[in-house]
């Protein structure tokens, strides 16, 4: 178990006083108890990773109890975080997975703000031994460590004193499979074979930690990676797995993460060099034009959406899933539970493209192009236009940015002013003045009037 000096004054300068004071509440109350705590994950990583100098935000806190010696001590995950509950009010609790792991949230707290607290109880084989026994000690950490996905995750800090008879100090790093020489050397290493076969969204996970931390994907994990696409690890997880819901969840928050990150076209390529889009369905391969679709998208989206209100990771994963057949378009969108209005979008998008290529070609004046393409919501007019020729995609540009803005120059409390009785006929009237308008008939308040007054 190698040992580096201890971490604590680290982390305290690092962090901030509120959440430092909680660790050591929650490390005594661990120790009072005959527990071991650790903070684990990432929250160690990105310790490790930044500056010395630096201040560590930490929004999400992944610990670690081991309760080892006492068979009883299955839910000490729970009671700890029950425990830190009654200390901290205004903090909810919730527990998952039958009572191995418990959250503790706050939301908008005056002094820790937004922070998630997972606490995990370490998965425990009853051992027999005195609890002396260091390599008892370190046994059930270590295989909690084991089963994540990779070495720069897989590090966990003591926040606990030792006991009677145990080696390691409070403070110690535990580092059991090498993370601490791939931090250094920036390297995502599984460890074990077996991981991507496992949990296929590690794949996604590797891709992603590489990109956002400049990190390369060490060559056997990279192996492993190819392997486990090639044997379509996850059309075969989801048809056999129970969890299959999960699963897909799972993948869906990964493709979330990458395709809403800044670095998202880094991370999109290298999923592609991976293959790994065959993930999402077998035939899925990031071509030269889909790359140009998906990064046009982006761009219209950013001069027209620059508020996001739309979900753009959402459209991209669409501008992806467009790329398939008709028929397999909604499979995979079920597949990954997409939202409603997404799965519309996907459903109508054949039928709207014909109805547009058909049309638009022979429209020329401009209220006639508004009129057809007003019945289409905005994202999917994007997810066509880069389907299309350039002579379509130019006039639906030209709809999205200039046509759909147009407002008549009169409304309902000017038709009023002007006599009119309110009824369906506003509408009407309303809709006429705007054809006007688009077709340039029309360019004041003044000749608004007169075509009303001319008109009915
Ligand atoms: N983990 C895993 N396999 C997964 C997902 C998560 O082994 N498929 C483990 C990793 O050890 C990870 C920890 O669970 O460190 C917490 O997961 P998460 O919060 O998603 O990852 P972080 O490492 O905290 O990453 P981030 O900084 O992006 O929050």
């Amino acid at each position: 178990q190698p040992l580096t000096s201890c971490l604590l004054p680290t982390i305290k300068a690092r962090l901030a006083p509120e959440i430092w004071r909680l660790l050591e509440q929650a490390s005594n109350e661990a120790q009072s108890r005959g527990w071991h705590l650790y903070l684990v994950g990432g929250g160690v990583r990105d310790l490790l990773l930044t500056e010395a100098n630096q201040p560590l935000l930490l929004q999400d806190i992944d610990l670690v109890v081991d309760g080892f010696h006492r068979a009883t001590d299955d839910g000490a995950g729970l009671e700890l975080a029950s425990k830190i509950q009654q200390m901290y009010p205004q903090a909810r609790l919730s527990v998952h997975g039958e009572f191995q792991t418990a959250a503790l949230l706050w939301h908008k707290d005056p002094t820790l703000g937004n922070l998630w607290i997972d606490i995990a109880t370490a998965r425990t084989e009853f051992y027999p031994y005195p609890a002396a026994n260091p390599e008892v000690e370190a046994s059930s950490i270590r295989q909690d460590l084991y089963r994540r996905d990779f070495t720069i995750n897989a590090l966990a800090v003591r926040l606990t004193s030792p006991k009677k008879g145990e080696f390691s100090r409070k403070g110690d790093l535990l580092d059991f499979f090498g993370g601490l020489l791939d931090l250094r050397s920036r390297q995502i290493r599984v460890l074990h074979p077996n991981s991507f076969i496992e949990d296929p969204t590690r794949i996604y996970r590797a891709v992603r930690f590489a990109v956002r931390l400049g990190f390369t994907i060490e060559s056997q994990t990279e192996e492993y990676i190819r392997y486990a696409i090639a044997s379509g690890v996850y059309e075969r997880l989801r048809l056999e797995n129970q969890q299959a819901p999960a699963l897909t969840t799972r993948l869906r928050t990964e493709l979330k993460y990458i395709l809403q990150a800044e670095y998202w076209k880094p991370a999109l390529q290298l999923l592609a060099d991976l293959e790994a889009l065959r993930c999402l369905h077998q035939d899925l391969i990031l071509t030269n034009q889909l790359w140009w679709q998906i990064r046009c998208v982006s761009r219209w989206l950013k001069i027209i959406d620059p508020e996001n209100n739309f979900d753009h990771w959402l459209i991209r994963l669409e501008v992806l899933i467009a790329h398939l057949n008709p028929s397999e378009r909604i499979k995979v969108a079920t597949n990954l539970q997409l939202p409603k209005d997404s799965l519309q979008r996907l459903k109508k998008l054949e039928q709207i493209e014909t109805e547009v290529i058909e049309k638009l070609p022979h429209y020329q004046r401009k209220s006639e192009i508004y009129l057809l393409l007003r019945q289409y919501k905005y994202v999917s007019l994007i997810l066509l236009s880069v389907r299309t020729s350039k002579s379509i995609r130019r006039t639906i540009w030209q709809y999205l940015t200039r046509l759909a803005k147009v407002e008549p120059l009169l409304n309902g409390n000017d038709l009023k002013n002007l006599g009119y009785q309110p009824g369906p006929i506003y509408k009407q009237i309303l809709d006429n003045l705007l054809i006007a308008t688009l077709d340039g008939k029309i360019h004041s308040y003044t000749e608004a009037e007169a075509f009303i007054q001319q008109n009915y």
